[in-house]
């Protein structure tokens, strides 16, 4: 069986797109694959909460308690390898990466950015998109590689930006398509990885 291991920072609706197209389309029975863990860098994540619904092992290891970077990647790193992971995925995680954890997750580390990437890698995608004059947004999976936001691209979905856009209505508009998009790289990435 291939592990997956999601990691959030915050509401975890993406994780809660893959958790239940895993189970809708039986990724178990018919992928060998299955989530079984959920981590949070932030102990106010409301998504660790759904997801001790679901039966899920859900943690969080706060940051703030670590005295670096380096520190906290290798705790997170132990813990997220105590569940033996095929799969990281970054749902929603806003934290920067050393090296060292990116290159040991290399080739096994997704991650979904709200922007067409290359395109605004880094924070606030919506606004810079509006603010640049954009007529369509979207979203990107990709590897995870040390650069930022700049692994090779997975997947990818499309909106239009409409004149009265906001924001945060430019962000819903896209959530939605990365909770279709995301469930669906994952299982073709678990597929080529069952493939190698
Ligand atoms: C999503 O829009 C995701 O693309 C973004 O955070 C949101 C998390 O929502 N990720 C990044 O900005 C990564 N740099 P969720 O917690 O509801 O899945």
């Amino acid at each position: 069986m291939k592990n997956i291991v999601i990691l959030i920072s915050g509401s975890g609706s993406n994780m809660q797109a893959i958790v239940e197209a895993a189970r809708v389309q039986r990724w178990a029975e018919k992928q060998g694959a299955q989530v079984v863990a959920v981590f949070s860098n932030r102990p106010d994540a409301t998504g660790l909460a759904w997801a001790r619904t679901q039966g899920l092992a859900a943690q969080s290891l706060d940051h703030k308690a670590f005295d670096s970077r380096e520190a906290f990647d290798h705790a997170l790193m132990q813990a997220i390898d105590a569940f033996d992971p095929a799969l990281v995925v970054l749902a929603g995680f806003m934290r920067i990466l050393t090296p060292g954890f990116v290159a040991h997750y290399a080739g096994r580390m997704v991650n979904i950015h709200p922007s067409l990437l290359p395109a605004f890698a880094g924070l606030n995608t919506h606004a810079r998109a509006i603010e640049a004059g954009c007529k369509f947004a979207g979203a990107t999976v990709h590897e995870v590689t040390a650069e930022l936001d700049h692994g090779a691209i997975l997947a990818q979905a499309v909106v239009p930006v409409l004149p009265d856009d906001t924001p945060e209505v430019l962000a819903a508009r896209v959530l939605t398509q990365e909770h279709r998009i995301y469930p669906q790289a994952i299982a073709e990435k678990i597929a080529a990885l069952r493939s190698r």
